[in-house]
């Protein structure tokens, strides 16, 4: 039998103590041991139920038990969760967590903590939810080089925008099912704007480039500018709207290009068939071409199950697991993204608006939707620098012409 701690009854604490309950024999066996939570670490009361003699509000008293191996945080939060987890894997202990957050700001330090005690730090949960995406990149992949990942990253978001886009329901009402569903973060700023996907972007992107990419340095737009009239435009081209986090090793230089925006996907991509709380993450690599990976990407249960399987592959590790492993990086190695290429779609209100497009962009392609104002309308631009894209678009307001929207396209 092996003893594990849990720092957190919220849902994906919860929810690891159901999928431990209904499928611990099972699970036990894929460990070779048993698995017994000793100790819950939660300052709420949970008086009802039946499991309510393991709670403790003090993490000393799992920091000071040797016989707790395992310490499995779902928390959230860069503090104290950092602190407990520091000190648990100094102590000898191997830690799964499911949070993004810390893993995206601490990473490279606490896998090096871990393989300084010869323990482990596992994260599969921290992106992508029930999909297994982080030891597939380590380890099934680990005989290619990755060039490239694109993903819808965020359940919330990916469910608000088919919502949007299959039921016209308006962003409040989806988002609040969101949260109904237990997708949300607890403050949904973090979905809507970008920066959940852009701390699971940065993991993705860590791992497979080596060092590690901090979110500060990332372009990060949310979808709360995204309108039913884009979505209608994106329709008329043959493409959906996606919150993508992308990234790309740029050719004979060690910099990548990474950003989170909305993208206008093509209908021919997997990714935009994605939709509700699904995730999915294309890689691209040297020897396999592209690798789709697709499953439930938020949600109690989903999440509880990649954080089981971490505690399964903790319990059988020999040690520190090596091929999990990126470097610290003081420089940062993202690419300055002005000087990328991009091609965009754009939507304007104004009558000059068509003679600047042609003028300052060369070949446009021009949209239609159902119930298009006369005084509005949408094109798509050739490939062009984003640098580029902002002064030709300055250069539109400057001559009148009203910017309502800007959505960048996915290349395949
Ligand atoms: N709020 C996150 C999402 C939870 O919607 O994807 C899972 O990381």
């Amino acid at each position: 039998m092996v003893n594990i701690a849990v720092l957190g009854h919220g849902v994906v604490g919860s929810g690891v103590m159901e999928v431990l309950a209904s499928n611990g024999k099972n699970i036990g066996k894929k460990a070779g041991k048993n698995i017994e939570v000793k100790k819950i670490l939660d300052l709420r009361e949970f008086p009802d139920l039946p499991y309510a003699d393991r709670f403790t509000k003090n993490f000393q008293e799992i920091l000071s038990d040797d016989s707790i191996h395992v310490v499995v945080e779902v928390m959230g939060g860069v503090n104290p969760a950092y602190e407990y987890v520091s000190e648990s894997l100094k102590k000898g202990k191997s830690v799964v967590t499911s949070n993004k957050e810390l893993v995206a700001a601490k990473g490279a330090e606490l896998l090096k903590i871990a393989n300084e005690h010869n323990v482990n730090f596992l994260f599969e949960a921290s992106v992508g939810g029930g999909i297994p995406i982080i030891k597939p990149l380590h380890l099934c992949l680990g005989a290619n080089e990755i060039f490239e990942i694109a993903g819808i990253l965020n359940g919330t978001t990916n469910f608000i925008l088919t919502k949007m886009i299959r039921e016209s329901m308006s962003f409040a009402d989806a988002l609040a099912m969101a949260q109904k569903l237990g997708y949300a973060e607890a403050n949904p700023a973090a979905d809507v704007e970008g920066h959940d996907a852009c701390r699971k972007i940065c993991i993705l992107a860590s791992l497979s480039f080596g060092r590690h990419i901090y979110p500060e340095s990332v372009p990060t737009e949310g979808i709360t500018k995204i309108t039913l009239e884009d979505v209608a435009y994106a329709e008329s081209f043959g493409r959906v709207i996606k919150l993508i986090g992308h990234a790309k090793k740029l050719e004979d230089s060690d910099q990548v290009s990474i950003m989170v925006s909305p993208m206008m996907v093509s209908k021919s991509s997997q990714l935009s068939s994605v939709d509700d709380v699904y995730n999915g993450i294309l890689v691209r690599g040297s020897a396999t071409g592209d690798v789709v990976f697709y499953g439930k990407g938020a949600g109690k249960l989903p999440t509880a199950s990649a954080v089981v399987s971490d505690i399964i592959d903790c319990i059988r590790a020999d040690g520190t697991i090596k091929s999990l492993q990126w470097q610290d990086s003081t420089e940062s190695r993202v690419a300055d993204y002005k000087q990328q290429p991009v091609r965009a779609y754009v939507r304007y209100l104004g009558e000059k608006g068509a003679e600047l497009a042609a003028s300052l962009f060369g070949e446009v392609e021009f949209l239609s939707r159902e119930g298009r104002p006369m005084e509005e309308a949408a094109f798509v631009t050739p490939l062009l620098s984003e640098e580029k894209l902002e002064e030709n678009l300055n250069n539109m307001r400057r001559q009148g012409v009203e910017i309502l929207g800007k959505i960048r396209l996915l290349e395949e």
